[in-house]
């Protein structure tokens, strides 16, 4: 077993550590959760490099994955005695760079760089620029962990992808990294098939494509269908199906899906076609429920806890996590499973 740990985002409490096990989930990898918080997540797990990059691949509120090489109690004596102790292998040149979590810091990152650094360029070459390794230390209150970096996340591509970027604009749009995440909580594989029933841009659809996911996507509005395909041409995705129907059609024109991955509309920007939202609510919860498969997950943008509560007249809840977009918006990021 190998010890892997993922330093997570501070962006939101629960979701970057639930998106993470899900990746992990979602690429078959066997793994035990030994320790987390806001800041990182270890686990123990069955994982091979190619594994670990495909997982780096795919995961939005991540920044590194690493492998542990040990851990310490919380002093620089502790931490530097271990290190002599212990023989660690590293091909080329390296720079020890440390992430202080620390609620209350009793040491600066900078000298723990400078101490470890000094103990293993005993043995290797340092290189601060361009290093062939990276030894990285994780300060948190129980324990510090040091770790050599396996893969750095590249988040900047979420960044290229926003709406303004992409053929197709509409305000409607999820930041790419939230639409990844929540495809990535569906835990569905590369060949399995997702559906977005409201897809809008297709904002999800394209982080799913992205990932290898085959697609189907549905819109009451052409306008919407048809700058959705756009982007996907754009990015080069092939596997899908666009429908402009009604949400209550998709069961009639599409199998049994994997995952459905959604943003259901809501505010001024996302026409509900002037329904109540409660009852396009029902017919998008019973749609789903129809179309999904056995084992598959939903994952649904709601607006509000009463939207949460009446998706669960349909599926079993597992998740929720709200997410505060600004003072009078909160999404609520939800995980449901058939019941
Ligand atoms: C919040 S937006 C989806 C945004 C999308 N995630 C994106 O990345 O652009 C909701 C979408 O639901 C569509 N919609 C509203 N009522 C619908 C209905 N009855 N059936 C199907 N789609 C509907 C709207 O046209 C809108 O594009």
């Amino acid at each position: 077993m190998k010890k892997i740990l993922f330093e997570i985002s501070k962006e939101h409490p629960t979701l970057p550590r639930s998106e993470a096990k899900a990746c992990l989930e979602a690429e078959g990898v066997y793994f035990n959760a030994v320790e987390s918080n806001d800041t990182f997540l270890f686990v123990e797990a069955e994982a091979s490099k190619p594994l670990i990059n495909r997982i780096a691949e795919r995961v939005a509120f991540s920044f590194f994955i690493d492998e542990v090489l040990f851990i310490s109690p919380p002093s620089l004596k502790n931490l530097l005695s271990k290190a002599l102790s212990k023989d660690i292998e590293i091909e080329g040149s390296f720079r020890v760079r440390c992430e202080n979590h620390q609620s209350h810091k009793t040491l600066k990152s900078v000298e723990v760089e400078q101490k470890l650094g000094e103990i293993y360029a005993q043995t290797y070459p340092v290189n601060i620029k361009n290093p062939d390794a990276e030894i990285r230390v994780i300060l948190t209150d129980e324990r510090w962990y040091v770790c050599k970096k396996s893969v750095k996340i590249d988040r900047s591509s979420f960044e290229a992808r926003k709406v303004q970027h992409r053929p197709f604009f509409s305000p409607i749009s999820l930041h790419p990294r939230l639409a990844r995440a929540m495809v990535n909580l569906s835990k569905v594989a590369k060949g399995e098939t997702l559906l977005d029933p409201f897809c809008g841009t297709g904002g999800i659809l394209l982080e799913a494509g992205l990932i290898g996911v085959n697609l189907i996507g549905g819109d009451i509005q052409e306008t919407m269908v048809d700058g959705c395909k756009k982007t996907l041409d754009v990015y080069n995705i092939k596997n899908y199906n666009l429908f402009q129907c009604d949400i209550s059609e998709i069961p009639s024109k599409v199998n049994l899906v994997d995952a459905v991955v959604t943003d259901f509309p809501y505010g001024r920007a996302a026409t509900t076609n002037r329904e109540k939202t409660v009852s396009l609510y029902k017919r998008a919860f019973k749609t789903i429920d129809e179309v999904l498969k056995e084992d598959g997950r939903a994952v649904v943008t709601l607006p509000n806890m009463e939207a949460v509560e009446q998706g669960k007249g349909f599926l079993r809840l597992e998740e929720v996590h709200p997410w505060r977009v600004h003072k009078s918006l909160t999404r609520y990021i939800t995980v449901y499973e058939k019941k």
